[in-house]
């Protein structure tokens, strides 16, 4: 079997599907792996080290036409997809429910497609998640560029010229991103305050040093399996007047609340980033989603009554070594479970096959795509 690895051509994206660790296992097994010339470059990884590692490199057109596999981090083109051979898989982040064009072309290329984020998130799956590999990267980098932007330090410091206050930190969401966020500025001597609507939450974040922000919840917070999967504009209100006290102290606040497959709940109002101090600084970290914080911008760092507004879309991209390790990690986990080196093993009612398995042979098959299709 051939696994074939492109280089990523998405904007600002550095991560690459595998990496020579990873392909040398991979190649121990006895798969053929063949990498796009320069695909690990922006994550420092040459050329050189993969064909150590046993990998063929090859350009971009021999590459999709030849492989039987294709791993990448970002979905292909639907251009590309066309360029795969008919019944080729490919593995990577699709996003299935919002993103039909790729879909249709799975479909007229008649291959197969599991997506990373669909990989169901249960216990023995816990090695293939790559969402929670790639956000815990985003919570830690979120809080570093937060830091690189202030005018101030994090810790307390005592000095011969008097003592620095520590920073304060507010932390919206303590799902993997907030966590780890929490626990890096804690690191980084900030105190540390956090909310999240779950209740679950608040043991956690008093675990990693946190102080939770009580919001009573009410009927409106509905959650299924871990995740809230809504909430009512009266509770949303009620939060934000009972935080905007916090934020307004803040000199830092790092936002990562998500509602999956709605659009990401406003908790920051433009009364609230007005009400902050100058030179405090926000992270959006949920602006690729429509954003929690009023006036941030995808991809941009704007600068809205005094306040820096940072709305990087894709943070994990910014750490690409640990970044694309883990993801490779995280993708030959996956590859192994579904297939060895002669074939896959298509086992449809099987829990993780049956959550990735987006497209199979030309007909798109996943449960979230019904109501879509139809
Ligand atoms: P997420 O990225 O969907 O959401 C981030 C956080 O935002 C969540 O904690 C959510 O409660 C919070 N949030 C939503 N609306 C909010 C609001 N109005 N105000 C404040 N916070 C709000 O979540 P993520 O990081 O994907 O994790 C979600 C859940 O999945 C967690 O319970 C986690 O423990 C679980 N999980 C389970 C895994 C497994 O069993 N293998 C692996 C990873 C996560």
């Amino acid at each position: 079997m051939i696994l074939g690895v492109p280089k990523e051509t998405k904007l600002k994206e550095n991560r690459v599907a595998l990496t020579p660790d990873t392909t040398k296992e991979l190649v121990k097994k006895g798969f053929e792996v063949w990498i796009e010339n320069g695909a690990g470059l922006p994550s420092f990884y040459n050329d050189e080290a993969y064909l150590t590692a046993g990998a063929k490199m090859t350009d971009k057109n021999t590459l999709y036409s030849t492989a039987d596999v294709v791993l990448k981090v970002n979905a292909p083109l639907p251009d590309e997809v066309a360029k795969m051979k008919k019944e080729a898989i490919l593995i990577s982040f699709m996003w299935a429910a919002t993103n039909t064009d790729l879909i249709d072309a799975c479909c007229k290329a008649t291959i197969s497609a599991f997506s990373m984020d669909a990989v169901p998130r249960i216990s023995r799956a816990q090695k293939m998640d790559a969402l929670s590999s790639q956000a815990n990267l985003a919570g830690y980098k979120a809080v570093v560029l937060a830091a690189d932007s202030m005018g101030k330090i994090l810790p307390m410091m005592t000095t011969a010229a008097g003592t620095i206050r520590p920073c304060k930190v507010v932390i919206f969401g303590a799902g993997v991103a907030g966590l780890q966020a929490i626990a890096t500025a804690k690191r980084m001597g900030a105190v540390v305050e956090v909310s999240d609507i779950r209740p679950e939450t608040k043991e956690q974040v008093a675990s990693l040093g946190g102080k939770f922000i009580e919001v009573t919840g009410d009927d409106s917070i509905k959650t299924e399996g871990g995740y809230v999967k809504g909430v009512s504009e009266e509770f949303l209100k009620k939060q934000q007047e009972l935080v905007s006290k916090h934020v307004k102290e803040a000199d830092i606040v790092i936002t990562t609340a998500l509602i999956p497959g709605k659009k990401a709940p406003v908790l920051v109002t433009e009364a609230m980033v007005q009400s902050m101090r100058f030179g405090s600084v926000i992270v959006d970290m949920a602006v690729e989603q429509g954003g929690n914080v009023v006036g941030s911008e995808l991809n941009k760092t704007v600068q809205k009554h005094g306040v820096t507004i940072i709305g990087e879309g894709n943070l994990p991209s910014l750490l690409p070594m640990n970044a694309s390790d883990l993801y490779a990690k995280n993708m030959i986990t996956l590859l192994l479970h579904l297939a060895d080196k002669e074939a896959f093993k298509w086992e449809m009612e099987e829990e993780i096959t049956k959550g990735s398995l987006i497209v199979h042979k030309g007909q798109a098959v996943h449960a979230s795509l019904k109501k879509t299709l139809a």
